[in-house]
């Protein structure tokens, strides 16, 4: 079977922080929508917590899939594997197929990420409780690079980067 090209797209705050109570650590509406250009179109693949803290559902335009140890569990608009390399086998759209957490999934998932895509968020969150796996920078060369300050609807700066694995 051809190799499947495994991404991973996270938004960092200080410290490595991801979350805190189950879900996001802010509303960030420009990496919101930075997640849904990189992400739509493409498999993507969550833990069942992540997937837990969706109100709405999978996610439109992708295929979501999801990963438990549960064999009951069903949820309708998800595809449910029951390890990282059964959701990598089960990803049927085109392209990338993306890591989108949560901590877990992104600690297991992280060495055969070759694309990671960043939203390094400049704020620490003294009450996170979920964080991302160190980023080794010997291991990654950075692809790109695109810096925001904080505006009227995003109320902290934020730089979108790539990385790339070094082979
Ligand atoms: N900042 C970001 O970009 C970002 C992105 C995504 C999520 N998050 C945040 O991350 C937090 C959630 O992360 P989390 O680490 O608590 O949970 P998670 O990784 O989303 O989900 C963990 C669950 O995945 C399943 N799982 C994990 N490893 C497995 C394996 N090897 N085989 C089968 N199933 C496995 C288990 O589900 P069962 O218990 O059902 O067996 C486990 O409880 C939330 O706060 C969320 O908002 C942040």
């Amino acid at each position: 079977m051809e190799k499947k090209n495994i991404s991973a797209i996270v938004a960092i705050a200080r410290d490595g922080a991801i979350g805190h109570g189950g879900g996001l650590l802010c509303h960030l509406p420009a990496d919101l929508k930075h997640f849904r250009l990189i992400t739509i179109g493409h498999s993507i693949v969550m833990g069942r917590r992540t997937a837990d803290s969706l109100p709405l559902g999978g996610l439109p335009g992708r295929q979501n899939i999801v990963i438990t140890r549960s064999r009951t569990y069903r949820r309708e608009g998800f595809t449910v594997a029951h390890s990282l390399t059964e959701a990598i086998d089960a990803a049927t759209m085109p392209g990338e197929v993306f890591i989108i957490g949560g901590a877990q999934i992104y600690a297991e998932a992280i060495p055969f990420v070759d694309t990671l895509y960043v939203t390094w968020i400049s704020a620490t969150f003294s009450d996170a409780d979920t964080f991302f796996p160190d980023i080794n920078p010997d291991e990654w060369i950075q692809l790109s690079r695109d810096d925001h300050d904080a505006d009227e609807k995003n109320p902290y700066p934020y730089s979108f980067v790539t990385l790339q694995r070094r082979r």
